[in-house]
């Protein structure tokens, strides 16, 4: 990890937390965030809105993926599904919209699995917790899952991703 780029963020755009991608980082070694800046990236290898993330290939990469939150966020999601079935293992971090289309047709039936966050992350270097409520969202065709034989779990925003919690699950 390129600790430079990593600790450089000083945008206002939903960028994920230090500490909350950290912990999350050390259970999956991510090699590429597909949707960043070069201030806020949180891999080596990432791209940007001019390299146009959805248009690259993920094949075999471990993507940490939280992406863009306006509409296109459904293009995303179908990605990472897709690239998903080339070998890609993805983690998203998203808005937890549940009523939507896209946690419809894509994660319900498709993720490995869902963790819903409890209380509310602090995006950025914002001092306010974000609005929405978030969730992880583990798309893996190894581990792969019915609607009904899902990971679900909870976690608690504070606590964060502790290494016990994972293991518990697995
Ligand atoms: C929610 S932010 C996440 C930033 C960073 N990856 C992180 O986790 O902190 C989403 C990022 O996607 C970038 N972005 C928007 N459209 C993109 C595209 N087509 N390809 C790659 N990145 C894009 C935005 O500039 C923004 O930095």
């Amino acid at each position: 990890m390129n600790m430079e780029v990593h600790h450089s963020s000083k945008t206002n755009e939903w960028a994920t937390p230090e500490d909350f991608f950290d912990k999350l980082n050390k259970k999956y070694h991510f090699t590429l965030d597909p949707c960043a800046t070069k201030e806020n990236a949180k891999c080596k290898k990432y791209y940007t809105k001019e390299d146009d993330g959805l248009a690259q290939s993920w094949e075999n990469e471990v993507v940490f993926m939280n992406p863009p939150y306006g509409r296109e966020i459904k293009h995303w999601i179908e990605k990472a599904y897709k690239e998903s079935l080339r070998g890609a293992v993805v983690v998203c971090l998203i808005p937890s919209r549940t009523d939507t289309r896209y946690w419809w047709d894509f994660i319900f039936p498709h993720a490995s699995d869902i963790t819903f966050i409890k209380g509310r992350l602090k995006f950025g270097e914002s001092k306010n917790s974000a609005p929405f409520p978030s969730a992880l969202v583990e798309f893996n065709k190894r581990q792969l899952k019915t609607t009904l034989n899902k990971n679900v779990c909870i976690i608690n925003c504070s606590t964060i991703i502790d290494k016990e919690v994972f293991n518990e699950r697995k």
